[in-house]
């Protein structure tokens, strides 16, 4: 145990710097102008950190859940608005049944089936908060912590959080570094580094519900997606991959060359809720796909190094969420989630990509969302 607890300090010491800024990075930094105390949860202070771009972009992040608050775009006229859902204050993110408005998720994002899974021939029970399953990390998940803040400057927050040993029914205490940089291109990049001393499923994600109308239209159906995949993984009456692996092509599912949102939506059983397998050879940062809202001119590019992405419609929202900003109803399909992810219940599909994470490994995962007008 104790040699263990050796590695996984030294490893994060290491992986630390990994996500910490570079020499000719650094001399650029000046110090951080943009942090307001936003709440206190107990005795933890919540913090709102303000990341700024040459172009005016904006992005606010709390160091509650990693919660980004706002993403501040220019549309066509150069107008600016808020992109995301959020809530007016702290008591709105900490209300029961907030939908994971731009927090980070983990240890597992999306579902695990019936709550357990066995690894190396133990198994693990986990907490079932989604009907029979577990979803996003359980209880308490990433979502719900108070990260530490281990740097912050103008355009980037580095946060941090040690997940201890059982926590939710997972195994291995496991260092996680999540670093959010805004850079001068509009692109709101996610870095997500880990370390274990036990091996342990991993799938970490952000959940931002995305409008590009900023408040215009109450709902996304207007949006274009195109999504380069062209396989998802169906799923059964509680959302849990039945293990297929079925082509995109003349179902509503094909995103492949962009498509009003709302076209086929209302053939999809519940709305989008699905993980799309993306075309991709290796594990390189790529463009795997892009939004559209016409009437803002706004155009969002996504970039990652994950093989899926969970679409997700809003189909939960409903309007009756407390604390809104400007008193906005967030109706169903008010915005959607474009969840870079391993596939959903991977610790029971041994033929889904591998998401355990071993001691002496380092868990790497970047995506980039980028931002702007056509
Ligand atoms: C993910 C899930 C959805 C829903 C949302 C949060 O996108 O796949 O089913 O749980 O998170 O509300």
């Amino acid at each position: 145990m104790k040699k263990n607890l050796v590695i996984l300090i030294a490893a994060t010491i290491l992986f630390s710097c990994k996500l910490m800024p570079k020499k000719e990075e650094k001399e650029n930094i000046k110090p951080m102008t943009g942090k307001n105390l936003y709440g206190m949860i107990g005795a933890d202070s919540v913090f709102q950190y303000t990341l700024t771009n040459k172009n005016g972009m904006v992005v606010k992040i709390l160091n509650y859940g990693g919660t980004v608050t706002d993403i501040i775009t220019p549309d066509k006229n150069g107008k600016m608005g808020d992109v995301i859902l959020g809530y007016e204050s702290l008591d709105g993110y900490l209300q029961t049944g907030n939908p994971y408005f731009g927090c980070l998720v983990g240890r597992y994002g999306n579902r695990i089936a019936n709550a357990k899974f066995t690894l190396d021939g133990k198994e693990h029970t986990l907490a079932a908060n989604n009907g029979p399953n577990t979803l996003h990390g359980g209880l308490k998940g990433f979502d719900k912590v108070v990260w530490n803040v281990k740097l912050s400057t103008d355009s980037s927050v580095l946060l941090s959080y040690l997940s201890k040993d059982g926590e939710e029914g997972y195994p291995g205490n496991l260092s996680v570094d999540v670093m959010y940089t805004l850079g001068p291109d509009n692109a709101l990049k996610i870095e997500y580094a880990a370390v274990t001393d036990k091996a342990t499923p991993l799938n970490l994600t952000n959940h931002c519900y995305f409008n590009l109308s900023a408040g215009t239209d109450s709902n996304i159906l207007d949006h274009e997606l195109m999504l380069k995949a062209d396989k998802y993984t169906p799923v059964n009456a509680t959302l849990i991959p039945t293990g297929k692996i079925d082509d995109v092509k003349g179902t509503p599912m094909d995103f492949t060359t962009p498509k009003k949102i709302g076209k086929d939506l209302a053939s999809v059983i519940g709305g989008y809720d699905h993980n799309w397998v993306l075309n991709r050879s290796g594990n390189d940062l790529e463009l795997i796909g892009s939004v559209y809202h016409a009437g803002s001119g706004r155009y969002m590019e996504v970039f990652t190094t994950q093989p899926g992405i969970q679409f997700y419609t809003g189909n939960f929202l409903d309007g009756t969420l407390k604390n809104t900003r400007d008193g906005m109803k967030y109706v169903k399909h008010a915005a959607i989630c474009l969840e870079t992810q391993h596939f959903p219940d991977s610790p029971n599909q041994p033929s889904f990509p591998n998401t355990i994470l071993k001691p002496g490994e380092t868990y790497h995962h970047t995506t980039v969302y980028k931002f702007s007008v056509h």
